[in-house]
Formats: structure tokens, C-alpha cells, sequence
């Protein structure tokens, strides 16, 4: 196991570099060592940044990992509070038929917020740290994490998302502020 209290946080890379919109290779070896230190540079990395979510992309590592750490804030006061979960391989099943817009953030899309019409359920499977598989429903809030993140490992980022522009807002400007 890897010392967590020794891991500095990673480079947060922008939107504008050539990994944020790489289609990430699927992770070979869950258990490999060098697997886990990756997730422990991405715990330690979107601690230290107050984010709700980051994918390995992120940190310019185009594999298929990214982390949820959904707790509540001003927009969703009744967000879960969920210990930070590594998810790996993670595929989408199967999604609702409705969609509902929301605002949303990204550590590489620094000062923006965007209103992002995502799927509000959905049922996917993932491996979990572990190397365990799982087969999980969320909603809400957490399916929206979700949804955000799996989009960075298909070289995604939530303003290739919004309906419109004018659906794009300077944190200056935004109405939740
Ligand atoms: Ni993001």
C-alpha cells in the first residue's frame, strides 16, 4: 500500500490539452501497484481541490479510472455524503428515458458553470479498487457525477454538452452563486 499523507496533489490539466479529449484505454491490472497509486493521486488531488468528481484524464493519465466523492453544497444540500469511491472500467446499462437539466463544474473547465441536461437514472457497472465488479442504480445528483466522469474517459467535457451556449455561465455571472 502506498502512503497517502506522502502523495502531493497532481496538475489539474485544462480544457485546450490534446488528453482531455482522448478516448481513455481500459485499465489492465486493477491490483497493480501502479494502478493504486494512480487512485491515490486522484484522492488526494480532488481533495485538495473541493471537487466532487475527478477522472484520470485530468491528471494527463488517459486510462479508464475516475473517483465520486458526492457531498452535500449550496445547489444540492441533500447530495449524499459518500466516502470517495474509485471507479474503474465503469459502463452505463442502461439510462432513464427523461433527462433534466442542472448546473455543472469541472476542475479543467475553470470559472464556467454550465446547465447540462443529463439522464436522471441510470444502472452501470464498474471494478472497484479491489478488482470487484459491482452493478450499482443511481439518481440524482450521483448519476450526474457519473455521467460527467465516464464523459472524460470518451474525451468529453460538460460544455460539449449544454443545448446552447447562451446555457454556459462566468461563475461571476451565475445565478446559483
Ligand atoms: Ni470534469
Amino acid at each position: 500500500m502506498t502512503n497517502s499523507i506522502s502523495i502531493k496533489p497532481s496538475k489539474v490539466i485544462q480544457l485546450g490539452h490534446s488528453t482531455l479529449r482522448k478516448v481513455a484505454a481500459p485499465v489492465e491490472n486493477i491490483t497493480h501497484n501502479t494502478t493504486q497509486q494512480l487512485i491515490e493521486n486522484m484522492l488526494v488531488t480532488v481533495k485538495n481541490a473541493g471537487g466532487v468528481g475527478i477522472a484520470a484524464p485530468q491528471i494527463n493519465v488517459s486510462q479508464r479510472i475516475f473517483i465520486m466523492c458526492s457531498k452535500p453544497n449550496n445547489r444540492y444540500p441533500d447530495a449524499p455524503l459518500m466516502e470517495p469511491t474509485a471507479i474503474i472500467n465503469p459502463k452505463i446499462l442502461s439510462k432513464s428515458t427523461d433527462t433534466e437539466k442542472d448546473w455543472e463544474g469541472c476542475l479543467s473547465v475553470p470559472a464556467i458553470r454550465g446547465l447540462v441536461p443529463r439522464y436522471r437514472s441510470i444502472q452501470v457497472e464498474y471494478y472497484d479498487k479491489e478488482g470487484v465488479k459491482h452493478n450499482s442504480h443511481y439518481s440524482g445528483f450521483i448519476a450526474r457525477i457519473f455521467q460527467h466522469e465516464l464523459d472524460h474517459l470518451d474525451g468529453i467535457t460538460f460544455v460539449d454538452r449544454v443545448e446552447s451556449t447562451r446555457d454556459l455561465f462566468s461563475e461571476e455571472e451565475w445565478p446559483n452563486k
